[in-house]
């Protein structure tokens, strides 16, 4: 599997375009199946039907825990670093991590769960949160991991579209400073989720909680009900192993559907290559694991290479700004794996921070979620890699599984703010906006890939043809990734943002039509338009305008919190728009469509030239907006 010099990247390149079942058939030689699969792809964009190791059987528990017990049973499968760096870390060697998957998976079974169920799964970032994912794949059950900072209401919604019959969650969480519930929140949820008969809790802060007899239960007592012996459930390759919920462009979040086979493969290929990861090492992916980085990067990737992965509780700036290099010391991480929203901040505070630590157990840095700046990659390069640690950018979507556009540690040349090249078996393509591509190099269109790879979307829960059209029908015969993209004359790709309505907030994929439902929920509010604009630490940060029924002049900051609230009791915090902009009206087409980018001029402080406006139904109103624009001076 193992790619270690230049040339060897540009020959299973090469030979994963020419023969991709044959170099993929390869590269799944070196997992453990129960059955050998009989075709190894069969695919159709337009349906989209794909289909990887048609037949094989497996179970990904056993790639990721049993074949390792032999050589690897005790060294560390997980190290976890508890949010008060007063209290012990914890190890789980592959050994202890095995019994703890198979004692909860006995406990999924013995609170009804059965291959195929869907289970629900908000808890903080801690281990159970790892056995809990992993033990519902041992038994088939299909997890979907809600993010711990998603409010009642986006949990109910999430679990009343999967239909989830059982919940795993904790009392709280800790971050930095602050407990935060998450049973009161599931319970909240619960009041709208007729289909959850189980609830399963982890004491973790020690909050009260409320149980519910006949359908909380405690994880602990659980525990103690059953054996550490749990034979892994048989599973087809193209059975799913998870759902995991993320935002387009409208409407409600889609849920992504990933199977058993594929996902395998192309995490721990992935994993292995771009981090260029050696026995023995740490690595630190600060993702939470209600993220896909956190699914494939510190778990299912990592433990499918027998790795050791560090999970991370808190935040990176308690008790100060110099947490994340307090841990790379404590644990001599060797990889570590971040977003560039972390590192903005933590420029922020400035080097003092820094200062005083050692670092030199770093091998690779890498960067996720976002365009990373060229600032922010020189400041990780100079001050946390001292410049001898290669920068990994790695460009990928919660819907391709892994990391797609990548250079690999230390063999491919970087560039800062470029992904640099396609992965083996990644096949990019850029297109204009009639849907021709758009042919050499020193070009920019919308990136598409042109042929799958084992980890792609295979559908969204429930509605194969949202699927289908928001990711196969734009250009027809290839997968169109919602990013803008171009291409130097090296031949190198660097991501230039989303070039539809999603916006990324601190590496956060949040849907403007999301935001705009839950602002219109509040009274008092007759519609509302949301726009990105840039935010040093952020990203993007979140401009709405909105319209109210009555002049909010005299409360207007009162009318501004209270419609955070309402944002975030129906999404969540990190939804919460940084601006808001009361305006009598809204730049509409004749056809009644909002005219975006004018208002994303307006939130950027770009008024000097907003295009053609001549189509706007009401070109007045545009005068107004810009007169009340609120804009940094
Ligand atoms: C969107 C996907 C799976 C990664 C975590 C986010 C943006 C992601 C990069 C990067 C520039 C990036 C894209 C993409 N993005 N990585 N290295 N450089 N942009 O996953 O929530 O599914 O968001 O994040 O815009 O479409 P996600």
């Amino acid at each position: 599997m193992r790619i270690r010099t230049f040339e060897e990247y540009q020959q299973a390149y090469a030979y994963s375009v020419e023969d991709p079942e044959g170099f993929w058939g390869e590269i799944a030689q070196n997992f453990q199946w129960r059955k050998p699969w009989t075709k190894t792809l069969q695919w159709h964009f337009d349906e989209p039907n794909v289909q990887w190791y048609i037949g094989g059987k497996l179970n990904i528990t056993e790639n990721c825990l049993d074949r390792h017990l032999a050589d690897k049973g005790d060294q560390p499968a997980i190290i976890w670093e508890p949010n008060d760096p007063s209290e012990p870390a914890v190890t789980l060697t592959y050994k202890m991590l095995h019994d703890q998957v198979c004692r909860f998976a006995n406990v999924l079974k013995r609170n009804g769960v059965v291959k195929g169920d869907r289970v629900c799964i908000y808890m903080p970032m801690v281990p159970e949160l790892a056995v809990a994912v992993l033990a519902c794949a041992r038994v088939g059950a299909v997890h979907s991991v809600v993010f711990g900072g998603f409010s009642a209401q986006s949990i109910a919604d999430r679990i009343n579209d999967a239909q989830c019959n059982v919940v795993v969650t904790s009392d709280g969480a800790m971050r930095g400073n602050k407990s935060i519930p998450m049973k009161d929140t599931v319970d909240d949820a619960l009041i709208g989720c007729p289909s959850v008969k189980r609830v399963i809790v982890l004491t973790h802060t020690r909050t009260g909680v409320s149980m519910i007899k006949g359908r909380d239960v405690w994880w602990e007592t659980e525990m103690k009900q059953v054996t550490a012996d749990c034979p892994a459930e048989e599973m087809d390759a193209e059975d799913m192993l998870f759902i995991l919920y993320t935002s387009g462009s409208t409407g409600k979040p889609k849920g992504v559907v990933h199977t058993c086979g594929g996902y395998m493969v192309y995490t721990a290929y992935t994993f292995l290559n771009v981090f260029q990861y050696e026995p023995g090492y740490v690595h630190f992916c600060t993702a939470d694991i209600g993220w896909i980085t956190g699914h494939s990067y510190i778990v299912y990737g990592p433990l499918a290479n027998g790795a050791t992965s560090l999970m991370f509780e808190g935040i990176p700036t308690w008790p100060d700004a110099g947490r994340f290099w307090d841990i790379v010391d404590k644990h001599k991480v060797d990889i570590l794996y971040t977003a560039p929203t972390a590192i903005r901040s933590l420029m922020g505070f400035g080097l003092d921070y820094v200062k005083g630590h050692d670092l030199s157990s770093l091998k690779v840095l890498g960067s996720v979620g976002e365009p990373i700046n060229a600032e922010a990659w020189h400041w990780y390069d100079d001050n946390i890699g001292k410049n001898r640690c290669p920068i990994v950018d790695t460009w990928w979507q919660t819907e391709n599984g892994g990391i797609l556009i990548s250079p690999l540690a230390g063999i491919t040349k970087t560039k800062p703010t470029y992904a640099t090249l396609p992965l083996p078996g990644v096949q990019p393509v850029l297109v204009d906006e009639n849907g021709a591509v758009i042919e050499g190099n020193g070009v920019s269109g919308n990136l598409c890939i042109k042929f799958p790879w084992p980890s792609i979307i295979r559908t969204t829960y429930g509605d194969h043809e949202r699927c289908r059209q928001t990711y196969f029908s734009t250009y027809p015969g290839m997968y169109f990734t919602g990013d803008g993209c171009l291409r130097d004359e090296d031949g190198y790709y660097r991501i230039t943002g989303r070039v539809d309505d999603v916006l990324n907030v601190s590496g956060h994929r949040i849907g403007t039509a999301e935001v705009e439902n839950a602002i219109n929920m509040h009274t008092g509010v007759v519609e509302s338009a949301v726009v990105g604009y840039p935010h040093d630490i952020k990203g993007q940060g979140i401009y709405a305008y909105v319209i109210t029924e009555s002049d909010p002049a005299h409360e207007a900051d009162l009318m501004r919190r209270d419609i955070l609230a309402t944002v975030s009791r129906i999404i969540g915090p990190i939804a919460k728009p940084d601006k808001i902009q009361f305006v009598n009206g809204l730049p509409k087409t004749r056809s009644g469509k909002i005219m975006r980018r004018i208002l994303r001029k307006i939130a950027e402080g770009d008024t000097s030239n907003l295009g053609d406006t001549s189509t706007l139904l009401d070109p007045g109103v545009v005068e107004d907006i810009k007169a009340g624009a609120l804009v940094d001076v």
